[in-house]
């Protein structure tokens, strides 16, 4: 058969599912040329968990159904598959697969794949479209999203996408340096301005220069820190600490934040200012727990991830662990359900994944505590609190280990400790 010929993107296989040859459409569709003699299931699912044309073609069976994979655009999209099998003698010779994109179901809450991070949300997807389009521009980008949501990721891409992508991506953590060491961090010192500048530094802006950077947990800046950061934003220039010349800087920002600078802002701890200046395209990524379908995408998708790890192979997630893993609110969003999932890579054994494998708290069906990293209007200290009482759960889980506590509770550690400051827990 001369499938050469086929308009339309058409794989010929034969009896053994290998590639025999490939229409030049195809190419065209996966953005990969497919070479004769390639295993038609890895080809179309790659290690997918559901493979409903592998087992389809596996069976024997003609099939009309939809694979998410890599698409030229290299954005993860559902793509058609209509196999007919090719009989001769009454044996099933080989196959012919009809492969297309354009007809694929693209409903609003198709999985997607964008810049490392999976989701099927609406919400999540109208923000990847802004985002898109602000990456572009030079605009400042304000992302707000609760720990563990993605908003590194959300940098990277705005970075990725950029004109500024060749050039350096630098991040700074506003709220994990003392006010003094964090100035000199980010616009440079001059030898001898201080006791320990023994030489000159040129500081994260500089860095940066044409490229972006990324200032992670802003409303942590100190006061007297955004009247400079204004000067800066507005001057597109440097001072260093202890030198009197501005140096001029070529710099994208993007800002994240957890909380509301609106509301740090009527707090009187951020300036309206610098708000207004670099939150000139705001990004909400909205929390995994309000993301529906997207813990069941996340765990399938970790699972698969996990299993080329290769130290154990989840081949099914039983319906209790998934249903554990649908009722947990996620106060740590994705970084905590990897954890989570990686805690039962670790803790249980064979090729099902069960709610036995799941930390207790997972399974406890206790409505979590939220972590929440410093609300602006935290409220008086409570050592009793839930929220005191998880993290102690998990201090002493982890032995007095901070890290390894902070992983329990699938926070990072600046979190973790600013927390157990607020809460009068650290020591
Ligand atoms: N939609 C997603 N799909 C896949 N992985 C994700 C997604 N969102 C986040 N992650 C993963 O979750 C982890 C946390 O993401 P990230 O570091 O971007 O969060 P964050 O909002 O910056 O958290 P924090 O406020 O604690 O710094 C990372 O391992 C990241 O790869
Ligand atoms: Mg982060």
């Amino acid at each position: 058969m001369a499938v050469e010929s086929l308009a339309g993107p058409a794989l010929l296989l034969d009896a053994s599912l290998r590639v025999v040859v490939a229409s030049p459409g195809i190419e065209a569709l996966l953005g990969e040329p497919v070479r004769p003699g390639a295993l038609a299931p890895r080809v179309l699912c790659g290690e997918s968990l559901d493979r409903p044309i592998a087992e389809a073609l596996a069976a024997g069976r003609a099939v009309t159904g939809a694979v998410v994979r890599p698409m030229r655009d290299g954005a993860m999209r559902p793509l058609r598959v209509r196999a007919t099998p090719l009989v001769a003698d009454d044996e099933t010779a080989g196959w012919l697969l009809l492969l297309d994109a354009r007809e694929a179901p693209d409903t609003a809450d198709a999985p997607v794949f964008f810049h490392g991070m999976w989701t099927g949300d609406p919400g999540m997807k109208q923000m990847f479209h802004v985002l898109q389009r602000a990456a572009r521009r030079d605009v400042p980008v304000l992302v707000r999203g609760e720990t563990g949501a993605g908003k590194e990721l959300v940098a990277r891409a705005l970075h990725d996408l950029s004109p500024r992508a060749k050039g350096p991506f630098k991040a700074i953590n506003c709220a994990a340096l003392p006010p003094s060491l964090l100035e000199s961090e980010l616009f440079g010192h001059v030898k001898g301005s201080f006791t320990g500048a023994t030489r000159d530094h040129a500081g994260i802006f500089r860095a940066a220069d044409r490229g972006t950077l990324f200032l992670d947990e802003i409303a942590e800046m100190p006061i007297d820190l955004q009247a400079k950061m204004l000067r800066v934003v507005e001057t597109r220039t440097v001072i260093p600490v202890g030198g009197s010349d501005p140096i001029p800087v070529n710099v994208r920002l993007v800002a994240a934040t957890h909380q509301s600078l609106r509301r740090a802002v009527e707090l009187g701890r951020f300036r309206a200012d610098l708000m207004y200046r670099l939150r000139v395209v705001p990004l909400l990524i909205p929390p995994l727990r309000a993301r529906p379908g997207d813990v069941a995408l996340l765990t399938d998708r970790i699972v698969e991830e996990l299993n080329k790890a290769g130290e154990r192979q989840v081949v099914h997630v039983s319906p209790g662990a998934r249903e554990a893993l649908e009722r947990h609110p996620w106060p740590g969003n994705v970084r905590e359900l990897r954890n989570a999932l990686q805690y039962a890579f670790v803790i249980g054994e064979g090729p099902v994944l069960t709610e036995a494998d799941l930390l207790p708290e997972i399974t406890s069906g206790e409505p979590g505590e939220a972590l929440s990293p410093v609300p602006v209007n935290a409220p008086p200290t409570v050592y009793g609190s839930p929220e005191a009482q998880r993290i102690r759960r998990a201090l002493e889980r982890a032995g007095g280990n901070r890290t390894r506590a902070a992983k329990i509770l699938g926070v990072s550690r600046v979190t973790l400790w600013r927390r157990m400051q607020e809460l009068e827990l650290a020591t």
